[in-house]
C-alpha cells in the first residue's frame, strides 16, 4: 500500500503514535504524513487489530496499551485518540501527563466538566490539545470563513445547524446507542454542524438552551444506517434518536439546532445556514443514496442585496471526500510544527460541551437551561 508509505520524513519531523485502529485511524494517518509527520505506532487494546492495522498502514511498532507504549516509545511527540467516547477522557489526560500533544476525536468527552478538566491539565502541561471537527477543515468551511474573515458577511445574527439522518441508526446495543459510553446520541455523535456553526459566528458565549430530544425508532432495526458497529444483543439502548433546541447568545444572537440519527426526513442533510448583517449564507452537503457518493450535492452559497437585487454567489471548492478528516489531521501536525494555527481550541470544546449537556437538561427538565 504505497500510499500509506511516510513521505517527507525527515529528521526534524514530529513522532506521532494512533491510538485505536477502527475506521478513522487512515484519514488520521494520511493527514499526519500529507503534513510530514511521522507515525511510529499503533496501540489498540485488541492486539490483533493493531498489527492488522500497522501492517496495512507501513508502521512499525504496535502496542496493546498506551501506558506500555508511552514507557518505551521513543521520541515520540504527540497521539491520536480514536477510541470510543468515554475512553477519551482518560485517554487525554493520560497521554497529557506523559507531555505529549494531543489529537482527539470528536466529542472531546462525555460532558463539560470532562472538557474543562482536559483544556485545564492541556494549558498546566503546555501541550497542545486539538479535537477532529474535521467539518472545519472541509473547502466549503475554508472558503466561507475566508469571507467571514474578509468581512463579506458582517455580524452574523443567527443560524441553524443541521445533522438530520432519516435511517441512520449506528448499530443496537453497542457503545454508541449506550449512554455511559457515548455520552448520548446524534446530539453528541452529529455535534459537527453544532461547531461549524459556532465557529462562523466567532464563538459566542451562550446564554440560555431550550431543547427536546425524541427516542422513537431508537430501537427499530428499519432505521439503522448503512454504516456504524455490529449490533450487541441484550446491549444497552438508552440514548435518544433525534433532538430540535435553540440556544440564546449573551449578545443577542441566536442558533437553531437539529439533529437526528432516526427522524422521518426527507434525505440525510448537514448543513449550517445563517443570515449575516451583509450577507446571508448555506454551507451544505445533501447525502446521496450511499452515504458519500456521486448522487450526493454540495453547496456553498453567499445570499447579498446588489444593485436594489437579491444575488446568490455560488462559491465553487475542489470536492473532499474525506469531508476534511484528513486535512484536520494535517492540520493539527502543521500546528505542531508551527506551520498553521490551529483549527480548533480546547476553549472552544468546553463551549460547545456546556451547549451540549444544556440541550441534554433541557430535554430532561423541561425547561430553558441557563449557562453560566
Ligand atoms: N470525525 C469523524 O468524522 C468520525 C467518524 C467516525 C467516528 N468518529 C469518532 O472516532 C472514535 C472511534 O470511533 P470508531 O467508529 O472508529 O470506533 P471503533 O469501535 O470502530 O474503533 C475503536 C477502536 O479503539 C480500540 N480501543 C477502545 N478502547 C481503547 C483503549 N482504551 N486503548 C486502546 N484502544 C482502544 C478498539 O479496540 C477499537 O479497535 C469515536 O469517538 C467516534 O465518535 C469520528
Amino acid at each position: 500500500m504505497d500510499q500509506f508509505k511516510d513521505e517527507g520524513w525527515n529528521i526534524m519531523s514530529k513522532k506521532i503514535a494512533i491510538i485505536g485502529a477502527g475506521g478513522m485511524a487512515s484519514y488520521h494517518i494520511a493527514g499526519f504524513r500529507a503534513a510530514g509527520a511521522e507515525v511510529i505506532a499503533i496501540v489498540d487494546k485488541n492486539a490483533e487489530a493493531a498489527k492488522k492495522a500497522a501492517q496495512k498502514f507501513c508502521v512499525e511498532k504496535t502496542y496493546s496499551s498506551s501506558r506500555q507504549m508511552y514507557e518505551t516509545a521513543r521520541g515520540l511527540d504527540a497521539v491520536s485518540v480514536i477510541t470510543p467516547n468515554a475512553s477519551h477522557f482518560p485517554l487525554v489526560m493520560e497521554a497529557l501527563s506523559y507531555g505529549k500533544h494531543v489529537f482527539c476525536e470528536k466529542p472531546p468527552a462525555l460532558n463539560a466538566a470532562q472538557a474543562q478538566a482536559m483544556a485545564g491539565k492541556a494549558a498546566a502541561s503546555r501541550r497542545t490539545l486539538m479535537f477532529d471537527f474535521n467539518n472545519r477543515a472541509r473547502p466549503e468551511a475554508y472558503a466561507m470563513m475566508e469571507y467571514i474573515n474578509k468581512g463579506s458577511v458582517g455580524r452574523i445574527n443567527s443560524a441553524q445547524a443541521s445533522w438530520i439522518r432519516r435511517a441512520g441508526i449506528p448499530g443496537f446495543g453497542g457503545w454508541f446507542t449506550n449512554k455511559k459510553l457515548s455520552g448520548g446520541g446524534p446530539v453528541i455523535d452529529l455535534l459537527h454542524m453544532i461547531d461549524l456553526a459556532l465557529y462562523f459566528m466567532d464563538y459566542p458565549q451562550p446564554k440560555f438552551v431550550l431543547a427536546q430530544t425524541f427516542s422513537d425508532f431508537i430501537a427499530d432495526k428499519a432505521f439503522k444506517g448503512p454504516w456504524g458497529i455490529p449490533d450487541v444483543r441484550k446491549g444497552v439502548t438508552d440514548v435518544e434518536a433525534a433532538a430540535h433546541g435553540f440556544v440564546t447568545f449573551k449578545d443577542g444572537r441566536t442558533l437553531s439546532i437539529r439533529n437526528s440519527w432516526a427522524e422521518m426526513n426527507k434525505r440525510e442533510e448537514v448543513s449550517v445556514v445563517f443570515q449575516g448583517s451583509k450577507a446571508g449564507g448555506m454551507v451544505r452537503r445533501l447525502f446521496g443514496i450511499d452515504g458519500i457518493d456521486s448522487t450526493s450535492i454540495d453547496t456553498c452559497e453567499l445570499y447579498v442585496q446588489e444593485n436594489g437585487r437579491s444575488v446568490n454567489r455560488t462559491i465553487i471548492v475542489e470536492p473532499d471526500e474525506t469531508m476534511g478528516r484528513t486535512r484536520a489531521a494535517k492540520n493539527f501536525a502543521l500546528s505542531l510544527a508551527g506551520e498553521e494555527p490551529p483549527l480548533n481550541t480546547p476553549d472552544e470544546a468546553v463551549k460547545l460541551m456546556k451547549i451540549i449537556d444544556a440541550i441534554y437538561a433541557s430535554a430532561k427538565s423541561g425547561k430553558p437551561v441557563e449557562i453560566k
